[in-house]
């Protein structure tokens, strides 16, 4: 009798003792899982509503960036710009912010699947390490995608279309609108961007952003905007930015601005 119910109580001890170790493996296992799933759900692609910015009707990709052509020759912005300062603007600053763009990605390849827009509307949602880089060379990239496509050889003149009608309404008039943009050029302290937007409420603005800060980080749609850092101009004009800013409305390109215009009314 006394050796069965020895056996009995072995028998318990011997179930519990796997029981606890069953248990101490499986909860760590199901533990890290779970942070696993946490960790790639940080980085996985936004979904949301293509929303262009870089062109009306494209979004800007970083998968990977990508430099776009000029769509014109050097030479072709004379009557504002030189030659050699297009060629260093488009081929070297530009070429740079787009390779340190990928660059910073290599290393979180999920990112790739995001806009630069995207990216830079929510910049809380980019590793921390990364975030300031994204922000420069993405808005960098993205900012000199859209400043090519509003100049042209055939631009400047008065405004053409809606947008002419808008600029009337909102500033009274083009000489008062450029008055108030070459002013807000002017002031704008070190490097950065003079830009006409439209805000949330559907109205045009104008403001201006430093470095390479974009409108969209702002909630606010770029519907043509004017580089003021000194590689812009500095060749031609020194320390006249004035100057710059009073030329460059000689090749204003107000059909593709009367397209964004279109394309920010559809982002309403
Ligand atoms: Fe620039």
């Amino acid at each position: 009798m006394r050796i069965r119910s020895l056996l009995k109580v072995n028998k318990w001890f011997v179930v519990g003792f796997l029981l606890t170790i069953v248990l101490a493996i499986g909860q760590p296992l199901l533990l890290a899982q779970a942070q696993t799933s946490t960790a790639i759900s940080q980085v996985s692609p936004v979904t949301q509503q293509s929303r262009p910015v870089a062109s009306p009707k494209e979004e800007l990709s970083a998968n990977p960036a990508q430099l776009p052509p000029l769509p014109y020759e050097y030479n072709a912005l004379e009557k504002a710009i030189d030659a050699k300062t297009m060629k260093l603007h488009h081929d070297e600053h530009h070429a740079t912010y787009v390779e340190e763009l990928n660059s910073a990605l290599k290393k979180y390849p999920d990112l790739r699947n995001r806009s630069v827009e995207t990216m830079l509307r929510d910049l809380d949602g980019i590793p921390e390490a990364i975030r300031t880089t994204v922000q420069n060379n993405g808005g960098g990239h993205l900012n000199h995608t859209i400043f090519w496509q509003i100049m042209s050889p055939k631009g400047g003149g008065q405004p053409t279309g809606q947008i002419a009608q808008e600029i009337n309404k909102t500033f009274g008039s083009f000489e008062k609108f450029r008055e108030q943009f070459n002013a807000a050029g002017g002031d704008r302290f070190g490097s950065g961007w003079v830009w006409l937007v439209r805000n949330a409420k559907g109205q045009l603005e104008i403001t201006s952003m430093p470095n390479q800060d974009n409108p969209i980080m702002k909630d606010r749609y770029p519907i043509m905007g004017n580089d003021v850092w000194e590689h812009a101009y500095y060749l031609r004009y020194q320390n006249r930015r004035a100057e710059y800013l009073n030329n460059w409305w000689n090749v204003v390109n107000w059909e593709e601005i009367n397209r964004r215009w279109q394309a920010s009314s559809q982002q309403q």
